[in-house]
């Protein structure tokens, strides 16, 4: 957790491998595809309040909302988890995150999301975004890459491509950082989420 803050403080993203046990990343995944299989998931959409709606150019995942006081135990302890980095977080950076909100995201062979930033406009509640990859085979070639430009503000110049193995998370200031999905060329499943401020 030192390595991620001290990667946060100098470049405002960060990455980690192995940040859940291999049998608690599976155990998530399958809950995820579990959820998907009963039909629990809808298209994601781009915007807010009643000015979302689904834009199949833009993006083509679908997302599970996690309901605050219903998670399950494996859930649970991602969200414990999640919950150390905050408190970490605020008093590091004297933030004031105050909670999480998240989902489940199923990329569909074929599915991306195109370059954006995450804050809606005229915003400032999502301060951090948090994801959490959950494919456990996942090799060179099935695609699906986060390909995160790491200069502020910028969607031209230096990048990374963070792949969506079981276990890596990844976060950065959602104000801050143009990022995009590579299309999967097979099924990528995920947690996104945002640390808000009030
Ligand atoms: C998002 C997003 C990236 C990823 O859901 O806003 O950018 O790697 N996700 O899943
Ligand atoms: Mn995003």
């Amino acid at each position: 957790m030192t390595g991620l803050i001290n990667a946060m403080d100098q470049f405002g993203w960060a990455t980690m491998a192995g940040c859940l046990d291999e049998d608690e990343g599976l155990l998530l995944g399958r809950e995820c595809e579990e959820a998907c299989q009963k039909g629990a998931f809808r298209r994601a959409g781009v915007g807010r309040g009643v000015g979302l709606v689904v834009h199949e150019d833009i993006r083509r995942d679908h997302v599970l909302w996690m309901v605050p006081g219903e998670a399950t135990q494996e859930q649970q302890r991602y969200l414990d988890k999640l919950e150390r980095l905050r408190l970490a977080l605020n008093q590091r950076f004297f933030l004031g995150l105050f909670e999480f909100e998240g989902h489940f995201a199923i990329y569909p062979e074929g599915a991306f999301y195109k370059a954006h930033l995450d804050r809606h406009s005229g915003t400032r509640e999502r301060v951090v975004t948090v994801i959490l990859y959950l494919n456990p085979n996942w090799q060179p070639g099935d695609g699906g890459e986060l390909k995160l430009w790491t200069t502020v503000g910028d969607k031209t110049g230096e990048f990374v491509l963070i792949e969506p193995r079981l276990g890596t998370l990844v976060c950065f200031l959602s104000e801050d950082f143009w990022h995009e999905v590579l299309p999967a060329h097979k099924t990528r499943m995920s947690i996104t989420g945002w640390f808000r401020e009030r």
